[in-house]
């Protein structure tokens, strides 16, 4: 039975950055910003899971049109907190992108490896357009010049968990971004 105070894991966080309903509130703006830029184009969201998974399902029942659906997953080494090392592809997409509007979604944008990667992978096999779209931006931390064109929110340079986002895989289903007590990143 769920505990009527929410999930245990938010007592593990040291501070909430976006609430649970600055999320949803800004979703509902980013989908209404998607319905009209898309208006006329036959979409195919690609999500990057598992960090876009949350993000992604709650963004796409925004949408209006009978857009196509794909995933795929890259993975760069981690170590604690850090990215090591050149993001892989390591699950690629069923789909075909030829010829297609792509729109990749992603859960944050941080060193932009990843996107600039997946992005470029994507134009290489000849989408029609390739636009990205992120629910946070950690500007501070980019290592390579890549900005996405639909952004939820820019936060600070730390280490934040929740609603997709996970620290060593757990984490990912708080309903709010937060940022955990130390401790807890030293389990
Ligand atoms: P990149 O550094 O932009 O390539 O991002 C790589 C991936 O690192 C993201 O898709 C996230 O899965 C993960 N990541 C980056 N920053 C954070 C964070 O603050 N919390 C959890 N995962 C993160
Ligand atoms: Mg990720």
């Amino acid at each position: 039975m769920p505990s009527p105070k929410g999930p245990p894991e938010l007592k593990h966080l040291d501070h909430i950055l976006v609430s649970q309903l600055a999320i949803k509130r800004r979703i509902a703006e980013l989908g209404a910003q998607l319905n009209h830029d898309y208006a006329k184009k036959d979409l195919m969201v690609v999500a990057i899971v598992n960090g876009a998974l949350i993000f992604t399902a709650d963004l796409l029942r925004q949408m209006r049109s009978p857009l196509r659906l794909d995933c795929l997953r890259a993975s760069s080494y981690h170590s604690g907190t850090r990215a090591v090392g050149e993001p892989r592809i390591v699950d690629q997409m069923k789909l075909d992108v030829k010829d297609q509007h792509v729109l990749l979604v992603d859960d944050i944008l941080d060193t932009g490896k990843t996107l600039a990667a997946v992005a470029g992978l994507i134009k290489s096999k000849g989408a029609a357009s390739v636009k990205t779209c992120v629910l946070l931006d950690k500007k501070a931390r980019r290592a390579v010049p890549f900005e996405a064109d639909y952004v939820g929110f820019e936060i600070p340079n730390e280490f934040v968990v929740g609603y997709g986002l996970d620290f060593n895989e757990r984490y990912r289903n708080l309903p709010c971004i937060g940022v955990l007590k130390p401790k807890y990143y030293a389990a």
